[in-house]
């Protein structure tokens, strides 16, 4: 969620057209395509900003990154900001999970993905797969059939438990190199997972980036700690300027209710 708008136009530019299409639609609240192939209005929060899915792709770029893998799919910024970065660099593949694709969003994302991976005259190959389920399953079956990932974005459910079990189950499936990078430091669940990491897990180094409300870690090494390890972290609280998000959210939860579908981050 932000408060970023469109902004400059010329951030897509490095973009291939249809994406850029896509995405400045999407930015722009227009009316989206759903699975059924209806048009429907789309909540104007429940998004990555600009920044930030610029990040992700330059991310993908610069790291070399063949495969993406995203839990919390919505309406499908960061999945098309992902996509764009595979086409940029001649293929690869984006993996999404989300059980409530259908029900909350219309299956919105997984629509515009589809429809942009098999643009008849893209010539770089590049695939995308939505996985209609929680994360928490979906994440153990990945691993069961020895699937990796270069780049992990976690952008599901944003309680610090279910976070937790995300980062935790994610990360056996990035590769020595990539990249978990988590959406919405401004929810101090976030903070206080991404802390947990920072002090207890040193195979995975931070990395910056100009945004503060995404926090990216890459893995070094294997995890090493023995069975008892433990060292107690703090639970920095977001800065003031991270709170502008609250205050949006908190806007989006006094919004008509068919502007909510649900909740922010789909409510369950
Ligand atoms: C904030 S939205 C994601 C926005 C998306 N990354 C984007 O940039 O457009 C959070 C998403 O997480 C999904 N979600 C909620 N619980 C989930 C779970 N247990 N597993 C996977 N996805 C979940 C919601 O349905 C919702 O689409």
């Amino acid at each position: 969620m932000n408060t970023d708008t469109i902004g400059n136009l010329s951030e897509f530019s490095p973009l291939e057209v249809d994406f850029r299409d896509a995405l400045l639609s999407l930015y722009r609240g227009e009316p989206q395509r759903g699975a059924d192939g209806l048009l429907y209005q789309i909540d104007e929060t429940t998004r990555i900003s600009v920044a930030e899915g610029m990040t992700l792709r330059a991310l993908c770029l610069e790291n070399g990154v063949t495969s993406s893998l995203e839990v919390g799919l919505g309406y499908g910024f960061s999945t098309l900001f992902l996509l764009a970065a595979h086409v940029g660099r001649g293929g690869g593949s984006h993996t999404a999970i989300d059980p409530y694709q259908t029900t909350d969003w219309h299956g919105i994302g997984a629509t515009q993905a589809k429809a942009l991976v098999n643009t008849p005259l893209r010539s770089a190959p590049v695939s995308f797969e939505w996985i209609d389920d929680c994360s928490h399953r979906t994440l153990v079956d990945l691993e069961r059939m020895g699937r990796a990932f270069g780049l992990i974005f976690i952008d599901g459910y944003h309680r610090f438990d279910d976070v937790l079990v995300d980062f935790y189950l994610a990360q056996r499936l990035c590769q020595p190199g990539g990249l978990v990078v988590f959406h919405d430091m401004w929810l101090e669940s976030i903070q206080a997972v991404t802390s947990f990491i920072r002090h207890n897990r040193n195979e995975f180094s931070e990395v910056t980036t100009f945004c503060e409300n995404i926090c990216v870690f890459r893995r070094v090494a294997d995890d090493r700690r023995d069975w008892s390890h433990f060292i107690d972290f703090p639970h920095p609280k977001p800065s003031a300027h991270l709170l502008r998000h609250k205050q949006e959210a908190v806007k989006l939860l006094h919004a008509p209710v068919d502007l909510r579908v649900g909740h922010p981050f789909g409510a369950h």
